[in-house]
């Protein structure tokens, strides 16, 4: 990925800001390659009604009993972690700006007969989208906060979802990972932001996250880190409780190249200094008032 100069967020107030124009149209393109690609497993959980995506697998110790929750799955993509809840038994709404990637997740909720349901709207309106309806449970993460200019409004979004006592479950990129240097195989090495900045990091990339030979045409990508006190601040902030807090020394994609080695369970593991740098974090709140 090529990093190029911070920009403002946005340049025209009367449309969508130009964060939302580049990635959602860099979404929509990498959606239908992601659903074709075997790292994303779709054709799995058509034939295997037990099959879970690993992610959720990975979650499942800390997530914990969820059958019978209302849940919205915030960011969803092509739907195969929400698919894979409403396997744990929870009732799940998943929730994406990108039309092609709801198109995927209609397309395996239909095939695999789940009774999973898709809203199109950005986060930031899913309160109204949703028509203010209130869930047991918010699920995110895996590459989704870092999509989202202000983790305050995202606070608030979460809150405005759940009803009180609600829970939000979040697994997620660690800020310190999003701080170091990718294409500095021999050293951990900080080049980026660790706190939330007004600006985006604006990346220029023709590839993805999945192994394609595709070369992509849009290729802008707008993002922002959120540090871990300023995410924990935020949820306080807008009356949520904090249950819980793991650290993680791994993570389900190849964050830096040349350090990491995938194991049986899908999830990327440095070879060496595992124990210096943490690589996700899962996060777990409920809303108090
Ligand atoms: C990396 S994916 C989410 C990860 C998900 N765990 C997965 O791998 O399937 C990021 C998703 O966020 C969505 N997204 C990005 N910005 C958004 C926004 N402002 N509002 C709603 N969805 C957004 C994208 O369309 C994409 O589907």
């Amino acid at each position: 990925m090529t990093e190029i100069t911070p920009s403002h967020t946005s340049r025209d107030t009367q449309q969508s800001p130009q964060y939302v124009m580049d990635n959602l149209a860099s979404w929509n393109e990498r959606a239908p390659v992601h659903a074709n690609s075997p790292d994303y497993a779709v054709d799995k959980f058509v034939t295997d009604p037990d099959f879970l995506s690993d992610v959720v697998r990975f979650d499942m110790p800390l997530l914990g009993d969820i059958a019978g929750l209302r849940g919205i799955h915030l960011q969803c993509h092509i739907g195969t972690d929400t698919v894979s809840l409403e396997r744990l038994g929870a009732s799940m709404t998943g929730l994406d700006f990108s039309s092609a990637s709801l198109a995927e997740a209609r397309r395996l909720a239909e095939r695999s007969n789940a009774a999973t349901t898709f809203v199109e709207a950005e986060v930031y309106d899913a309160p109204a989208a949703l028509d203010g309806q209130k869930f047991d449970l918010v699920y995110t993460g895996i590459g989704a906060i870092c999509w989202l200019p202000s983790i305050d409004r995202w606070a608030r979004t979460v809150a405005a979802l759940l009803h009180v006592g609600g829970r939000l479950f979040i697994r997620e990129g660690h800020p310190m990972l999003y701080a170091l240097d990718d294409e500095n195989p021999d050293a951990f090495v900080v080049r980026y932001p660790y706190f939330e900045q007004p600006d985006a990091l604006i990346w220029e990339d023709a590839g993805t996250y999945v192994e394609t030979d595709h070369v992509f045409t849009a290729t802008t990508g707008h993002e922002w880190s959120h540090g871990l006190g300023e995410t924990i601040t935020a949820l306080l902030n807008h009356g949520m409780r904090i249950d819980g807090l793991v650290e993680h020394q791994s993570l389900p994609w190849n964050a830096l190249p040349g350090q990491m080695k995938r194991g049986e369970d899908g999830e990327y593991r440095l070879t060496h200094g595992a124990e210096q740098v943490p690589l996700t974090y899962t996060l777990q709140a409920t809303r108090i008032r």
